[in-house]
């Protein structure tokens, strides 16, 4: 699928259907995801594949809301600040803008796979730790449900994805 039309395509989907997902369509999702560039190639990012009722109703507990319960799974994309590349000059951390990078590549081959996503950071972080019981490195960074979609996601165009122009967003110098 070219680019551009997959870029409509990736859109947030809020209803998914019950059909389950196997584990080789994960592996090639994640497959996609860890091609993505990081800060120094230190690829300081874990996700975990939750699909077991008992961690999905945890899961759910951080983040309540109805259509987030009709996801078959969720990714839990996490930082890992042990590994992660920290500048010289201020010390930033740049954990989280490479999960957020690598999120950006399943997001768009879920949607090139004809499955629906949806950032999730609106969580409650301590809730998600204790319930995947993370190490004291790992952040989490956003929840991705992952499901068929119940709507359909060819539909996107320019117009409907409502963004600012280009003349709103630069500066030319
Ligand atoms: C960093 C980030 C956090 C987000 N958190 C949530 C969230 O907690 N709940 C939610 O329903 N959508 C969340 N979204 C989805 C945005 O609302 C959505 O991407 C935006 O409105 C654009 O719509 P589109 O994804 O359909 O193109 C988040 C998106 C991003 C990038």
């Amino acid at each position: 699928m070219k680019i551009d039309k997959l870029f409509l395509r990736r859109k947030s989907v809020r209803s998914y259907s019950n059909r389950e997902i196997d584990k080789e369509t994960i592996v090639e999702l994640l497959n996609a995801t860890r091609l993505a560039p990081s800060a120094v190639n230190y690829q300081p990012w874990r996700f975990f594949v939750c699909s077991s009722d008992e961690i999905k109703q945890q899961i759910v507990e951080s983040y309540p809301r109805k259509w987030f319960e009709t996801a078959p799974l969720y990714i839990v994309a996490c930082a890992d600040k042990s590994q992660s590349w920290k500048r010289a000059a201020d010390n930033k951390d740049h954990g989280n803008i490479d999960v957020a990078i690598a999120v950006t590549h399943l997001t768009l081959k879920a949607a090139e796979m004809g499955l629906g996503t949806c950032w999730v950071c609106n969580f409650d972080a301590n809730i998600l730790a204790d319930a995947l019981n993370l190490d004291k490195a790992l952040e989490p960074v956003s929840i991705i449900p992952v499901g068929y979609p119940t709507e359909d996601i060819s539909l996107e165009t320019e117009e409907s994805k409502k963004r600012k122009t280009v003349d709103e967003i630069t500066e030319w110098m």
